[in-house]
């Protein structure tokens, strides 16, 4: 393509060589529109903004302590010193990540007495965090599923799971899940939807602690919700990004993968210690298919790394050393279920308070869904005006669907909290 007369004009004058006139001029990317801020990074930029004291940043997806901190686990720094004393060595992790650090993740996903475990019946690998392992797992599916390339995710879901399949190739639909009418589940719905999924499409489930919504299927509805996948014969892939941080318990979490695994479901799984054990910059995850035998299980494994290979060759080492560590160390491993527990309970403390303190307000509004819901986040069923208020008014910034991060709600900013989406919504 010719060069404008304009650009010739800025390369001549700007650069001496002409060999690099072309790129130096910056014509290359001329084409490049602007793309959209990220809507969470967004609000918190705005946050940064806003010279109110009283500010709150309900956005982001971290947990905080109850004075609003950054919170690092107390096993993270024991098994970070532990490691330090050992002067490891930098070298590169094989592309599966280490052995130990799968072993731990696939265990503490399906239970140290699982079959599949026992049977070598999995292929697992570590990934660059959960988002890792859902892109590892996409590429994989797209390269080698053999049926319809179409994932179906819960409507609203992550806002990251739409571009994380079509970044891969695949198509990406949506069945019900949400009701606002209740602010719950809407199984019905879901139900009917998944019933007219074309057979053996992926479905996309989350395993726990449903992100933005907080709305998760009982154990009951799980238990009909594995019946009709496995009629429609539905690949199951569940996004675990919370396991523990929803309930305080790494079991009551897993309960839906493990009990669709007891079904004789095969499924792909991603997993994510930024949550639960505060890993979130080491970017520390797993992503695994489960077989029906150990040698398939080798040619999946086989596969899914000539795939990471070709995109960021290995996993970083630190996060996977640390997870291992406390794994892999009974007291560490004790101190962790504590205080992952912790960060539960305080979620779920802290929900309870914003609904009594809305009551306190005089709220006549039906606050229940708040203590239904579960982990980080709470849809709050806010409507777009009621947000903006909420931000405008009050300093309250939150994402335009009505999601608040629990884990930006304190025992210091709970009242002025209630008090404010109060006022937007009376
Ligand atoms: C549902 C869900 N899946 C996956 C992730 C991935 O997170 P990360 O890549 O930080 O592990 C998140 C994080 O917010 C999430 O909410």
């Amino acid at each position: 393509m010719a060069l404008k007369k304009s650009t010739l004009l800025f390369s001549l004058t700007k650069t001496t060589n002409w060999n690099n006139a072309p790129l130096r001029a910056g014509s290359w990317w001329s084409q490049v529109e602007m793309g959209p801020p990220d809507a969470i990074l967004g609000v918190t930029e705005a946050f940064k903004r806003d010279t109110n004291p009283n500010k709150i940043n309900l956005g982001v997806g971290a947990y905080r302590d109850d004075n609003g901190k950054p919170y690092v686990l107390p096993c993270v720094r024991k098994a970070e010193s532990q490691l330090s004393s050992k002067s490891l060595d930098k070298e590169y992790s094989p592309i599966s990540g280490t052995p130990e650090f799968c072993k731990h993740s696939i265990q503490l996903a399906l239970g140290s007495d699982s079959n599949i475990i026992k049977n070598e019946l999995s292929a697992t690998v570590q990934t660059i965090s959960g988002t890792g392992a859902l892109r590892v797992g996409a590429a994989f599916l797209n390269a080698f599923y053999p049926f319809v390339k179409t994932v179906y995710i819960p409507k609203p879901s992550w806002g990251n799971h739409t571009p994380i399949f079509k970044h891969s190739g695949m198509e990406v639909k949506s069945y019900r899940f949400y009701d606002p009418n209740t602010c719950g589940f809407d199984f019905k719905g879901a139900c009917e939807d998944i019933r007219s999924i074309p057979e053996k499409s992926i479905i996309l489930l989350h395993a726990c602690a449903h992100n933005p919504t907080g709305v998760d299927p009982n154990p009951e509805q799980w238990a009909e919700l594995s019946n009709l996948i496995k009629k429609k014969h539905l690949f199951p892939f569940f996004d675990m990004a919370y396991q523990g941080f929803a309930s305080g318990s790494i079991d009551k979490d897993a309960h839906a993968v493990r009990l669709f695994l007891q079904e004789g479901h095969e499924i792909a799984l991603a997993q994510s210690y930024a949550k639960n054990m505060g890993l979130y910059g080491e970017r520390a995850g797993a992503f695994s298919i489960t077989t029906n035998n150990k040698e398939e299980a080798g040619r999946v494994m086989s596969q899914i790394k000539i795939l990471i290979r070709a995109m960021y060759s290995n996993p970083p080492i630190n996060g996977a050393r640390i997870v291992s560590e406390i794994l892999g160390d009974e007291k560490l491993r004790a101190d962790w279920l504590v205080e992952v527990k912790g960060m539960a309970d305080r979620i779920i403390s802290i929900r309870k308070q914003l609904q009594e303190n809305l009551k306190k307000e005089g709220s006549s509004k039906n606050w229940q869904h708040i203590t239904d819901q579960i982990g980080m986040f709470c849809y709050t069923g806010m409507n777009a005006d009621q947000v903006e208020k909420l931000i405008k008014e009050h300093s309250v910034y939150l994402t335009k669907d009505g999601r608040i991060s629990m884990a930006g709600v304190t025992s210091k900013n709970v009242e002025y909290l209630a008090h404010a989406i109060h006022q937007v919504t009376k």
